[in-house]
């Protein structure tokens, strides 16, 4: 029997599929305006399966409309992840400003046989803003060199080279290869083998450029799975340089964009000029075959602008939601001086607490504190600072549904990164998901929970004394529900 569709647990801000399954945001491109985002789509049922990329299109990155299908699995294989680009040269032929998809085909059968040359990249290309598209009849353009995992091809324009450059998984390591054309690859360099988290596999990277007081760093994201911090799916980055062919970290230390659970094969959009926008898989692959959503199962996280802050000798990924997020939120409440001297129950000073809000808390001087979002059935999910290990957490053990996956309840934690006595917090709650962002993004997590009632009441508890500066509690704007 179907599952009873669960409505309530239906997000509001954050892209998901009206029905089936969705994992990664695949070729997310900004063109004429709009937003697209691609995602590794299953339109025959509710779990992973034969892939395709699904199609959504936005003009402000927070509302998010459905479009048909866009690839189709093939005789080549399935669609596995893989970027797009704008062709403003028309370097590959397909016309002026083409977008081109430059993704993974995967090939079950190949792969059933034992056949370890299973994945091998290919191209498609649409003339219509991402309407229509057509498979370039070449593909494959990078066939297998004999490496089982060789997938997750993002592409982006190097113009100090002039020449195009695609980061690629291949299964310890990031392979990069160049191209004048989009057609034709060059292996230029590897990339981790000896560095880097390697709980699992390495998969979805990305590498792009971000200055920070004049000068430019490159990022190379590396998502892992499992083998992330907090178990399973993972998001780990390096920061250093790259001159076309080879990438240098400038440090060896192991740093990850989000510590949350529930963030993984995020990337950033292409054609963004100076705004560097990333948007993850708000799941992870030890339960996102199993989460009680229906007749959907799982969504993206919210947009966010990425930046480098340097903390001592280290370079950090800093990440906010992009300042778009904020039109969702009206009629803001503003406490400011609050002592919590063990409980403080914000839910009567706010006149009412739904399911889906923004939470902002500042503090001159930070200290042990959480924050308690619960209903009426006493589920919970606890967000706080926990002083004596300087760590974040989230604790949904009781957060209401978890008996799904064995791996899903539990407490989760954070380094807090940033040396300042002062702090400040911002959280996205939308009906089943909680984004933190800590210390202006230097600190994030994002999990998922699933109460059998909407969330309803906010708490606030510190044992050994707390004190607000400022506290905004701003619910989602009627016209964004
Ligand atoms: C990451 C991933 C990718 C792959 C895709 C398949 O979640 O495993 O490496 O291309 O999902 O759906």
């Amino acid at each position: 029997a179907a599952p009873q569709p669960t409505p309530q647990y239906r997000p509001a801000y954050h892209f998901s599929p009206a029905a089936h399954w969705m994992n990664d945001p695949n070729g997310m491109v900004y063109y004429k305006g709009t937003y697209h985002l691609f995602f590794q789509y299953y339109p025959d049922a509710m779990v992973w399966g034969p892939m395709h990329w699904g199609h959504a299109t936005s003009t402000d990155l927070v509302s998010w409309k459905e479009q048909p299908i866009a690839l189709y699995p093939d005789k080549l294989g399935w669609i596995f992840s893989g970027s797009a680009v704008i062709d403003v040269n028309n370097t590959a032929g397909f016309g002026k400003d083409a977008m081109v998809a430059i993704f993974t085909h995967h090939s079950s059968e190949e792969e059933k046989k034992g056949q370890s040359k299973h994945e091998y990249q290919s191209l498609a290309y649409s003339l219509d803003e991402g309407k229509n598209w057509k498979k370039y009849e070449g593909n494959p353009v990078l066939p297998n060199p004999g490496i089982a995992d060789f997938r997750d091809p993002k592409v982006s324009w190097y113009e100090a080279g002039k020449k195009w450059v695609m980061t690629l998984a291949t299964k310890d390591r990031i392979t990069f290869y160049s191209s004048p054309n989009l057609k034709s690859w060059t292996k230029e360099s590897e990339f981790g083998e000896k560095l880097g988290a390697h709980g699992g596999v390495w998969e979805c990277p990305d590498l792009f450029p971000l200055t920070l007081n004049g000068k430019t760093h490159w990022v190379l994201i590396v998502n892992l799975n499992p083998g992330g911090p907090n178990g399973g799916s993972g998001t780990q980055y390096f920061v250093g340089s790259f001159d076309g062919k080879t990438f240098t970290p400038s440090s060896t230390d192991t740093k990850w964009a989000d510590y949350g659970p529930d963030n993984y094969a995020g990337v950033t959009f292409a054609n963004t000029g100076p705004r560097r926008i990333f948007m993850g898989w708000m799941s992870n692959w030890n339960y996102a075959n199993q989460v009680p959503t229906a007749p959907w199962r799982n969504a993206t996280t919210v947009a966010r602008e990425l930046a480098l802050q340097q903390v001592g000798s280290q370079l950090y990924l800093v990440s906010q939601p992009v300042k778009e997020t904020t039109k969702l939120f009206s009629s803001a409440t503003t406490l400011k001086d609050l002592a919590v001297n063990k409980e403080l129950d914000l839910t009567a000073k706010l006149k009412s607490v739904g399911d889906k809000f923004q939470l902002k808390i500042s503090a001159k001087q930070l200290a042990s504190f959480s924050v308690v979002l619960s209903n009426a059935k006493g589920e919970e999910v606890v967000i706080g600072f926990d002083k004596p290990t300087n760590r974040y957490f989230i604790d949904r053990t009781k957060s209401g549904q978890t008996g799904f996956s064995d791996k899903f309840a539990g407490r989760h934690t954070a380094p807090r990164l940033a040396t300042t006595p002062q702090a400040d917090l911002t959280l996205l709650v939308d009906a089943t998901s909680v984004e933190v962002f800590a210390d202006q993004g230097l600190t994030v997590m994002s999990e998922l929970f699933f109460p059998t009632e909407p969330i309803s009441t906010l708490r606030v508890y510190s044992g050994t004394g707390f004190q607000i500066q400022e506290l905004t509690y701003a619910p989602l704007a009627p016209k964004a529900q």
